[in-house]
């Protein structure tokens, strides 16, 4: 019989590793002094960590870039580089401007008040507060174009998730994979914050 992780074809892989943690998550971005000013100043992110190569060390390309570190927290760190030689960055065209983002958690809803109030007060955008059910969020972008999201967990968030089972899970992940529309298990998250959109007839029916 075959272990958790073994396939017919892969009878000796060794499974018994496990991912601890994101260790960093690292973007692009246009500038790196603007970037890290611009963390310190409207999230109150400290500057931890820089090194600069002119060359890239896994692939041994020559491409000059200024790699800088931030720390967003209980040990997470979110890292840039600036590369100068490259053309100007841009976006997946493709993809909606809301999909490809970082969360960063903060305490509580007072925090996040503080934090959106503090940001309009800085002259950005903000989106929000939007209630997904288990948590609260709100969203801006960088100097860089990258979606931020602040958010806190909501008071009944562990009750909630609890209602969404294994079962539940996998069989909406199964007809998601079928159907290509949106399984409706979930919807009591969204049922304050999408009761008004819900109204709306889409375009073409
Ligand atoms: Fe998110």
């Amino acid at each position: 019989m075959l272990a958790i992780g073994q396939t017919p074809y892969q009878k000796d892989i060794d499974m018994s590793f496990k991912i601890e943690k994101i260790h960093h998550v690292a973007y692009r971005c246009k500038d790196a002094k603007e970037t890290v000013e611009w963390y310190k100043k409207h999230l109150n992110m400290d500057f931890i960590l820089a090194f600069a190569e002119d060359h890239v060390p896994s692939t041994k390309a020559f491409d000059p870039y200024m790699h800088v570190f931030l720390n967003a927290g209980s040990g997470n760190v979110l890292a840039f580089f600036e590369v100068p030689n490259q053309p100007e960055m841009g976006f997946d065209p493709n993809t909606p401007n809301w999909v490809q983002h970082l969360a960063l958690k903060v305490q509580d809803r007072d925090a996040l008040m503080v934090a959106k109030a503090h940001l309009e007060e800085g002259g950005i955008d903000v989106i929000g507060v939007t209630n997904h059910g288990i948590f609260h969020s709100i969203y801006f972008f960088d100097p860089n174009g990258h979606r931020l999201e602040l958010t806190y967990d909501d008071s009944a968030s562990e009750t909630k998730i609890s209602m969404i089972t294994e079962e539940m899970k996998q069989e909406m992940l199964d007809e998601w994979s079928r159907t290509k529309r949106a399984p409706t298990h979930t919807q009591f998250l969204h049922s304050e914050e999408l009761a008004e959109a819900k109204q709306q007839v889409p375009v073409g029916e």
